[in-house]
């Protein structure tokens, strides 16, 4: 899979992605990370890339011009026209079932913006999707086309060594993931749930799937409505349980 980011920091990118998982992902060829400079594409004598907003107001908006020049250069090659998703908080907000979903794409084009904004025109023109990493305002995109790159990359096949590992995520199946032991058994006074060193499959399990349930009712209850369809039976006699037992606490 390719990923393609128009930026004016593409060294913040680069770096930021080079390390861990991703870096792995890169430098086994899986993935790869193509951060392009806005600025490169300025026709300005002094590589300017933003203007004064027509209308007034505060800061500087990021001129057409360099945006619609890097996005020919970067789709030169393609032989159809990519998912181009713009970085903003007025966008729909990104989740997991989302990053599976741009999973699917060969290549992907970011367009980050900075200072108060970029000139609508280029944005209808060339951007395909508009999405944000939560309700509060950062400085520019990169930090957000980081975060969806390291999420998406999840699901490419090989990305992660462990085959198991995507499939027990926290909301994989609507559920937060339930909680995790290593070495050593007993941690300042604290054992490891008796359970887990059993060795009964079923019943690890069985404690798993309630932990999950317990955790996703205690701490993000809007996610079970939305599981819902997902729930067994058992999953919904547990939930009666948790529910009567918090009434009673
Ligand atoms: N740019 C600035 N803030 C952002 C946010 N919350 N999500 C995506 N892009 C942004």
């Amino acid at each position: 899979m390719r990923f393609h980011i128009m930026t004016l920091f593409p060294e913040m990118i680069m770096s930021g992605l080079s390390e861990s998982v991703i870096g792995r992902a890169q430098r086994t060829g899986l993935i790869s990370v193509n951060a392009v400079n806005i600025r490169d594409f300025s026709k300005d004598k002094h590589l300017h890339v933003d203007d004064y907003p027509y209308g007034g107001g505060a800061g500087m908006v990021m001129q057409p011009d360099p945006i619609f020049d890097c996005y020919q250069s970067v789709t030169a090659d393609m032989t159809k026209k990519p998912r181009v998703i713009y970085m903003t908080p007025q966008g729909r907000v990104f989740s997991q079932e989302i990053a599976k979903e741009l999973a699917m794409e060969e290549e992907l084009v970011f367009l980050c913006g900075h200072y108060e904004g970029v000139d609508e025109r280029i944005l209808d023109e060339i951007v395909t999707d508009h999405l944000s990493i939560g309700d509060y305002v950062l400085t520019g995109g990169e930090l957000p086309a980081m975060v969806m790159i390291d999420a998406i990359s999840r699901f490419v096949p090989g990305v992660l060594n462990n085959k198991d590992s995507a499939a027990g995520d926290s909301f994989h199946d609507g559920l937060l993931e339930y909680p995790q032991y290593t070495r050593p058994e007993v941690f300042h006074g604290q054992p490891v749930p008796e359970v887990l060193l059993s060795g009964h499959h079923a019943n690890i399990e069985k404690w798993r799937r309630q932990q999950s349930l317990k955790r996703t009712f205690e701490r993000r209850p809007d996610l079970l409505l939305q599981a819902a369809d997902s729930l067994s039976d058992e999953d919904l006699h547990y939930l009666e349980l948790l529910k009567i037992n918090a009434c009673q606490s």
